[in-house]
């Protein structure tokens, strides 16, 4: 049964910034999740823009009653996002989940990372924008990743490495557009 968290989400001021995925999207995402038998759940997004869909996932995955906790990390290149999202998280996740909850954002390029923190369970990402190259970083990142079990992604992920879980057709904040999200599994 799902956890009572009242109204984590939308619960502060601020319009879509770039039509971010609904959380009833999300909802449908974390249900083609698996999970590692890891005593936390972390996520990270790669692109976290102001930290609403760290936030919503972190939400999700409370709702499917994990007792596990949940660690976000977003890496953002946009030094205003991530300073915005440094003080809009705090403000998403309600009270009564704090003690579940631990998050940090980056402000960097994620094409010059060479690793991801090594207990990642889950990534996920959303950009129109990423270039070839960029993906083909990230997906390098993702794969080399020891505990990293799923990815969310707009993009098409390679298939010698990764099997599509589903495609998720997703709907935007404060639009009427719908996205297909791909939900991946890493090839063991
Ligand atoms: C469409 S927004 C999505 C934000 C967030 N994931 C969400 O859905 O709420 C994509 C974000 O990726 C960031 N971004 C683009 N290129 C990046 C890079 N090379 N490294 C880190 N962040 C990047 C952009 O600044 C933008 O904030």
């Amino acid at each position: 049964m799902a956890r009572e968290l009242g109204n984590l989400c939308y619960n502060v001021p601020g319009e879509s910034i770039y039509g971010e995925i609904t959380l009833n999207s999300i909802r449908q995402l974390t249900q083609y999740f698996s999970f590692p038998d890891d005593d936390w759940i972390h996520i990270v997004d790669i692109g976290s823009g102001a930290g609403y869909m760290l936030c919503n996932f972190a939400q999700c995955l409370l709702e499917l009653g994990s007792e596990r906790k949940i660690h976000l990390t977003g890496y953002e290149i946009s030094a205003e996002r991530a300073r915005l999202s440094r003080e809009i998280i705090p403000q998403l996740l309600e009270k009564d989940c704090k003690d579940m909850i631990e998050w940090e954002i980056y402000q960097a390029d994620i094409q010059k990372q060479t690793m991801l923190p090594r207990t990642v369970t889950h990534a996920v990402s959303f950009d129109k924008t990423f270039t070839p190259a960029l993906l083909a970083h990230m997906e390098k990142l993702q794969r080399s990743c020891p505990s990293l079990t799923n990815v969310v992604s707009n993009h098409k992920y390679p298939e010698k490495y990764w099997d599509l879980v589903a495609r998720v057709p997703c709907k935007l904040r404060g639009s009427s557009q719908v996205m297909s999200f791909f939900v991946y599994k890493k090839k063991t």
